[in-house]
């Protein structure tokens, strides 16, 4: 089966490819290379023993979609594409909404125009806002606090909208939480441009020495160590996820929505610990004010893709944060231009 994956040289989209070549799948990878490098698709061959197929090209843009379509008669689209970075979308509204909204209606537009019936969404749970309580099911209400998190809700609600009116397709919004770490073999992983916006790629450069010290924000949160709560989850869980969802809904007509998690909650302080143990480094930290937006917790309530899609994350805490500085020794500067 061959399956278009746009934004499939980015973190989640390159592991996931790995995975679909596991699984006997066929990913076209279709990436502007806007936040990410061509060098990506020599690690997934070397580490699949397979080359995935590459296109050049912008979501935004309806005749090279429905190209690599007809091209590589797919079957299914994951749809990775995007812009992720919460501060930044406050600053570049404009660009957030266009491509993560935009660029997913004309992806849709180009695989109506060509038949192609089955999208996998990457959402987040970043949809949920700050939850009442936790863990988090799929029925909880969702809202957004900023102009990407409100992006994922729109593109959620127009593909909702969609599916409805079309209801011989099949579209599954997977939600996932804090995706981290990295390929076991350390030849792929996170590879953030400038500062690191997320935690785990903060420390993991400050293990190696890029930085000199984690800032922590905040330890008055209402939690065990008065330190932000998530559900962390290894990123070859999460590609799994995606192989689940192809294999179990394509046949499952409808709109589908899972949330993507392990179940679990950790500590800021819990991630420190257990990437110190992992690099035999220490990481220097400093306590400052909260993050603007912030929650004290978040973890979800991962039984429903367990029961529907036959999927849970079996990697622990230890093999997140092994592989994770697997990757960042081995990489200290990431993938090579
Ligand atoms: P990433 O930035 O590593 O990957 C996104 C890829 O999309 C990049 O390779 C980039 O070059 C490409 N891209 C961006 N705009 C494009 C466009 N207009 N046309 C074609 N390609 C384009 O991000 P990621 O962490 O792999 O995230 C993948 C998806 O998962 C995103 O949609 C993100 O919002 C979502 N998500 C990520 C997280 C997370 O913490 N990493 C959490 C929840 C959801
Ligand atoms: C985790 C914890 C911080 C950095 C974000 C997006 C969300 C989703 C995943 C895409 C929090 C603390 C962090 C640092 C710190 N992305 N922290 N020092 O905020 O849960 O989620 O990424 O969909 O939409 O909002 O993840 O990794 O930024 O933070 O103390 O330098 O680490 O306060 O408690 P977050 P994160």
């Amino acid at each position: 089966m061959n399956v278009l994956v746009t934004g499939g040289a980015g973190y989640i989209g390159s592991h996931t490819c790995v995975q679909l070549i596991e699984a006997g799948m066929t990913p076209v990878i279709f990436d502007n290379l806007y936040n990410a490098k061509a060098a990506v698709l020599d690690r997934i061959e070397k580490v699949a023993g397979k080359r995935p197929e590459f296109i050049q090209g912008d979501v935004r843009d309806k005749s090279a979609l429905v190209a690599a379509l007809k091209t590589h008669d797919i079957h299914s689209v994951i749809h990775f594409a995007g812009l992720k970075a919460v501060g930044e979308s406050v600053e570049k509204p404009l660009e957030y909404y266009d491509n993560n909204v935009n660029g997913t209606l004309v992806l849709v537009d180009a695989m109506r125009a060509v038949g192609v019936k089955h999208l996998v969404f990457s959402s987040s749970a970043t949809v949920y806002g700050d939850p009442a309580s936790v863990p988090i099911t799929e029925s909880f209400p969702t809202s957004a606090t900023n102009p990407y998190g409100r992006s994922k809700l729109m593109v959620e609600e127009c593909l909702t909208d969609f599916q409805k009116a079309n209801p011989e397709w099949t579209i599954t919004l997977l939600r996932y939480f804090n995706p981290v770490g990295s390929h076991p073999t350390g030849e792929m992983g996170e590879d953030p441009q400038g500062i690191p916006n997320n935690l785990m790629p903060f420390v993991s450069q400050v293990a190696v020495g890029r930085r000199d010290f984690l800032s922590i924000f905040g330890n008055d949160y209402p939690t065990p160590d008065g330190t932000g709560v998530r559900d962390y989850i290894h990123v070859m869980d999460l590609a799994d996820g995606h192989i689940a969802a192809l294999k179990r809904l394509n046949h499952r007509k409808g709109l589908h929505i899972y949330n993507l998690g392990t179940g679990n909650g950790s500590s800021v302080l819990d991630m420190v610990k257990a990437f110190e143990l992992a690099s035999g480094k220490q990481i220097p930290y400093k306590i400052v004010d909260r993050r603007p937006g912030d929650i004290a917790e978040c973890w979800a309530d991962p039984s429903k893709a367990n029961k529907d899609l036959g999927w849970a994350a079996t990697r622990s805490l230890q093999d997140m944060t092994t592989d994770g500085w697997k990757w960042q020794s081995l990489n200290p500067e990431g993938y090579p231009e």
